[in-house]
């Protein structure tokens, strides 16, 4: 199937705050050097808080990440997971339609599907509220057929069941998620023929269907205030409990970590004595170095940097600690890069004509 970005576009993408420090979170647990590897849960919360993955979005985490927008389009386009078009904003509907779910009757969910929400996969109903599409075995295949809808799975479907729990949906309920035949589990239909004596007094759910009963989420999208992401690696661990206002304390750098930590910290901070570095006009007669050699400096930055008159490696060498703290603040929508990715070090080594290990790879043409 062609994967494609949506024909219309919003005009922009912006994380929102908590989401912000969430996706900050998350960069923090990779090592110097693969903050790239934050990409998959970048772009899902994105995806959470928009519903679809747009061009804008798609970019606006590559910006985050240092990354080519190729790089990061080549992970959206790749994983079916990602939707590149608006999808219901009540629910999407997956429907499995591989070799257990469509001897047991898919065909006839997707048949209803069609009727009720549009004749096409991936396009809107009417009002808008829901979308669906055929997706590949989802692993409940005892259970078939099935569909997972929103975070969880509607299992035993029938094509009455279905469509019942489209209406309810779509009147603000949340039906149930699991078997929908009165199956507990994925018993046997006729019933248990062993372990029968743990039947009695077991919970009303099961395991499954219990926690996403307890959660409550299952067509709700993930919009920050959860619990917020745990980063004990920025400090003491006692930031696992605390929530997020008091969460501040347990980012204090932790000596193993110093340099996340420290620039965890800056990201939030307001600058006391932030001042402007000096500026140039235009770059000298050679023209620009290439900005992008030092780690987290993506085209988009560079772009940046180079609106504030900054055009080469010695320039941002010559950076003093205060003067870091103003460009830190003043890279709208990257505050506290510079100084979490250490570009004073990084350019005074390229300022010399040396080389760091990311420059050797940009070089080599490895990474962009
Ligand atoms: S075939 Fe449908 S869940 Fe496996």
């Amino acid at each position: 199937m062609l994967r494609r970005l949506h024909h219309e576009q919003p005009a922009s993408f912006e994380f929102t705050p908590a989401n912000l420090a969430w996706a900050k979170g998350q960069i923090t647990k990779y090592p110097e050097g693969r903050q790239a590897s934050a990409i998959i849960p970048l772009l899902w919360r994105a995806q959470e808080q928009e519903g679809w993955l747009s061009r804008p979005a798609i970019e606006h985490v590559a910006d985050m990440l240092g990354l080519a927008y190729i790089r990061a389009l080549e992970v959206a386009t790749f994983y079916f997971m990602f939707q590149l078009q608006p999808v219901g904003s009540v629910a999407h509907i997956q429907i499995c339609g591989t070799t257990s779910c469509m001897i047991c009757g898919a065909e006839d969910l997707i048949r209803v599907c069609r009727e009720k929400i549009a004749a096409q996969p991936h396009q809107l109903s009417a009002d808008g509220k829901f979308s669906w599409e055929e997706v590949e075995c989802l692993g409940a295949c005892t259970n078939a057929p099935m569909a997972q809808i929103g975070k969880d799975y509607y299992e035993d479907l029938t094509a009455e069941s279905l469509s019942t729990l489209l209406d309810d949906m779509a009147a603000g309920m949340v039906p149930v998620p699991g078997p929908q035949n009165g199956r507990y589990a994925s018993e046997p239909l006729s019933g248990l023929t062993s372990l029968k004596e743990y039947e009695k007094g077991r919970a009303k759910h099961n395991g499954s269907v219990q926690l996403a009963v307890d959660i409550g989420d299952s067509v709700k999208r993930i919009d920050g205030t959860e619990v917020p992401l745990l980063t004990p690696w920025l400090g003491k661990s006692s930031a696992a409990k605390a929530p997020a206002k008091k969460a501040a304390p347990a980012a204090k750098p932790a000596k193993a970590d110093k340099p996340a930590a420290k620039a965890e910290v800056k990201a939030d901070a307001k600058p006391a004595n932030a001042k402007k570095p000096r500026a140039m006009k235009a770059p000298r007669k050679g023209g620009a170095d290439d900005l992008k050699m030092i780690k987290g400096v993506g085209p988009k930055l560079e772009q940046m940097l180079h609106g504030m008159g900054f055009f080469h490696f010695d320039q941002v060498a010559a950076w003093s600690e205060a003067e870091l703290a103003w460009v830190d603040d003043n890279l709208e929508g990257f505050k506290g890069r510079a100084s979490r990715d250490g570009w004073i070090d990084q350019a005074k080594l390229l300022a010399e004509g040396g080389q760091t290990e990311f420059s050797k790879r940009v070089k080599k043409g490895e990474v962009y």
